[in-house]
């Protein structure tokens, strides 16, 4: 079992894949951007299904690919099924903008993927214009059709909620969860490198009592998935809603992850500079048992906290660096 120097249980890797992606949202990669990792840094799949089977043997039991956009990483589904088939590992889930979704989710779900998590931030195709940098809607919402036929359940659909932005949405994105079956999880935005998104943060708290009044939500006792979400649903269970709330309440003092980048480095929070470089050792040959113990050592280095609230000019690596 891992656990980190203020008593917390690390059990849950977030895994990124690439740092590219075919949207540029406007809280996570600037329009533009070009510096993107060198594909001779990237971890392989024989490198990250070793570092992953590492961190299983050290009591890891959920692993999340994200991105970047996951799929854009070519036979993405191959390593999803080579990562589910490791003993031990009981949860293998995916974050993903659901542009290139309905070609791969069949190949996905056999891959032994449990759980999606969707970014969807409006329903109006220009105002995801707007936020993604192209008129990406209607290829998304063939992804969620092909992902619900396929039969991932639940589906959780991720709308970062931005003031001046999206906020008129919530109420009726609320709706369309609810007619879809899809819960839906509120997110503050994060101030990660240069996206100018504090001009946009929207405190979910007041948000949250709203829509508990609007359609009598009740606390839910069950988590749905590894993450900091809470989750509120309503009374007959037909609908259920999280807010993540990294800036208005923080949950740090519950933390239970770390995320290893498509080149092999290991970021202690999402917050901070903390890391940790596998790949060097990775190709210097490393044995199981180093590499176990050098997952351990990384541990040490895990901060307390993230400081955005503090600091938000402090964390310049883009989002799409090491994936939410
Ligand atoms: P499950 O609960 O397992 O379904 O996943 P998740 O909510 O952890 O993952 P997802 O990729 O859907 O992330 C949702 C939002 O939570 C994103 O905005 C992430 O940036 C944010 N998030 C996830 N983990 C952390 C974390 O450790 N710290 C902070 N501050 N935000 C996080
Ligand atoms: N703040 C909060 N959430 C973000 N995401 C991307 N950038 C940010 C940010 N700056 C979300 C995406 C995706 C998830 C992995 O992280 O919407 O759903
Ligand atoms: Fe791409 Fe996701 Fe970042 Fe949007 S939030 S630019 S979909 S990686």
């Amino acid at each position: 079992m891992l656990t980190d120097r203020f008593g917390r249980t690390i059990e849950y890797l977030r895994l990124s894949v690439t740092d590219r992606c075919d949207l540029r949202c406007t809280y996570c990669i600037p329009k533009g951007f070009k510096d993107f990792e060198e594909p001779e840094n990237w971890l392989t799949f024989d490198e990250i299904e070793r570092v992953v089977a590492a961190f299983v043997r050290l009591g890891t039991r959920r692993v999340r690919l994200t991105g970047g956009e996951p799929l854009l990483r070519r036979n993405l589904p191959q390593l999803a099924a080579r990562l589910s088939a490791l003993d031990g590992l009981d949860d293998l889930s995916l974050t993903t903008n659901a542009t290139q979704l309905s070609r791969h989710a069949e190949a996905l779900f056999q891959g032994g993927v449990n759980r999606l998590n969707i970014s969807l931030d409006s329903l109006k195709r220009e105002c995801m214009h707007e936020i993604t940098g192209r008129d990406s809607l209607p290829q998304i919402m063939e992804g969620l059709k092909a992902a619900k036929a396929v039969g991932f359940a639940p589906i959780k659909i991720n709308m970062v909620a931005m003031k001046d932005v999206n906020e008129s949405e919530i109420e009726s994105m609320a709706a369309f969860c609810i007619e879809q079956g899809f819960v839906l999880r509120l997110i503050e935005a994060m101030p990660m490198g240069e996206t100018g998104q504090s001009a946009h943060y929207l405190d979910l708290q007041p948000v949250l009592d709203n829509l508990r009044r609007t359609f009598d939500l009740v606390p839910q006792a069950e988590t749905l998935g590894g993450g900091p979400a809470r989750y509120w649903k309503t009374r007959d269970n037909a609908f259920s809603l999280g807010v993540i709330t990294p800036i208005s309440q923080h949950f740090c003092a519950t933390c239970n992850r770390l995320r290893l980048s498509v080149d092999g480095t290991l970021y202690m929070c999402l917050g901070q500079e903390e890391r940790f470089e596998l790949r060097p050792l990775l190709r210097a040959g490393i044995s199981d048992a180093g590499l176990e113990d050098a997952i351990r050592a990384a541990i040490e280095l895990k901060p307390e906290k993230h400081e955005f609230r503090e600091k938000p000019t402090k964390i310049l690596r883009f989002m799409s660096m090491t994936g939410g």
